[in-house]
């Protein structure tokens, strides 16, 4: 089919490493398999419109962030479009528009690698389905979520479902280093709408980016200890989602977000990307944990923020926890409530 011109328009969101993703091979192929939740409110909302032109050997596109056009962006963009033009032949017949903006606030240090390389990738497959208007539901998913693994890696993880696998791993069927697929076990009703509010320790820029961070695990001391003990942990966690066993699940998804901070201390060069407020924030977490016996824990990403992870039935002790203690370790009082969600979803 040809197409002269049209618009798409779809939000992506982030998600939250439970077993993470650090270390990678070439071509974004990961050195260990991941899993995620979902998020819901922390998205990009990205509007691709395009009209037809002649290829002539080059991309050709406009980036708008929040309505204004953004330079420093387009690098990524560019090489993101090099990096998937040998899958997506078509994209240099056509001049392009992408209109993107996020949910969360700006240099929240929340990344937006993750949604908004989802959101871009989807927007893509629209057209292509537009090209292809045969192409099936299963083969869309797949391919949005291997164009954006080759955006941002943890990216393939916000396409499509509220619990993703990405990478390799025996005991998950269909799963590939190549894209997301979705968790199809049955997961445990206690996960159900599962609530992650975001505390904002550190809103500045990342101390590292994460590009460096995994080539870190080039040549690291513990780098095969470590991948092995992701599998181990992915096994467990299946386990885990399968049955509501919060107890291993506190247990399994903390030491992953420790690990990986301990990957990045053990490193050379090393790096600390947790602050005082940090570990302020993880002991309160543990106290309120020993006298309530509530199984709320926390994850890390690779930075300061943390995220507390917890069932929607003990919202209002967690919420008052936040709210009367560990608000005052996050900068300006900031956090963000969200929520398990469920991918991509069109405009
Ligand atoms: O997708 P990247 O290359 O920005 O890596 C993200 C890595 C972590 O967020 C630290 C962990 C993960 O699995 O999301």
């Amino acid at each position: 089919k040809t197409i002269d011109d049209g618009c798409f328009q779809w939000s992506a969101p982030s998600n939250i490493a439970l077993v993470k993703y650090w270390g990678k091979k070439e071509n974004q192929i990961p050195a260990n398999p991941s899993i995620s939740f979902t998020l819901n409110n922390c998205k990009t909302i990205t509007k691709l419109s395009f009209f037809k032109k002649v290829n002539d050997g080059n991309f050709s596109f406009d980036l708008l962030f929040e309505g204004k056009p953004k330079e420093d962006f387009k690098p990524k963009i560019q090489k993101f479009f090099e990096r998937i033009y040998a899958y997506c032949s078509y994209l240099k017949d056509f001049h392009f528009t992408i209109e993107t903006e996020n949910t969360f606030p700006h240099s929240s240090g929340i990344a937006s690698s993750a949604s908004g390389m989802a959101a871009l990738s989807v927007n893509i497959m629209s057209l292509e389905k537009a090209l292809h208007p045969e192409m099936s539901e299963e083969f869309f998913n797949k391919k949005a979520s291997f164009l954006a693994r080759l955006g941002s890696g943890s990216a393939c993880r916000s396409v499509k479902g509220e619990v993703v696998v990405w990478g390799n791993h025996a005991e998950i069927n269909g799963s590939s280093d190549l894209f997301g697929v979705e968790f199809s076990s049955n997961i445990h009703e206690t996960f159900k709408n599962y609530q992650d509010t975001i505390l904002l320790v550190d809103k500045g820029e990342k101390q590292v980016s994460s590009t460096v961070g995994h080539d870190l695990m080039h040549n690291h001391p513990f780098a095969e200890q470590r991948f092995e003990q992701a599998h181990q942990n992915l096994s467990k966690l299946k386990t885990v989602l399968e049955t509501g066993n919060l107890e291993e699940f506190v247990a399994i998804v903390e030491s992953e977000a420790l690990t990986l901070h301990a990957m990045m201390m053990t490193s050379m060069p090393y790096f600390i990307l947790m602050k005082p407020n940090t570990l302020e924030i993880i002991n309160r977490i543990w106290k309120f944990r020993n006298e309530t016996k509530i199984p709320v824990c926390f994850t890390l990403d690779a930075g300061a923020n943390v995220h507390v992870l917890y069932s929607e039935n003990d919202s209002e002790s967690v919420l008052q926890l936040i709210k009367e203690e560990l608000v005052g370790f996050c900068q300006n009082g900031n956090y963000i409530c969200d929520n398990l969600g469920n991918g991509a979803i069109q405009i």
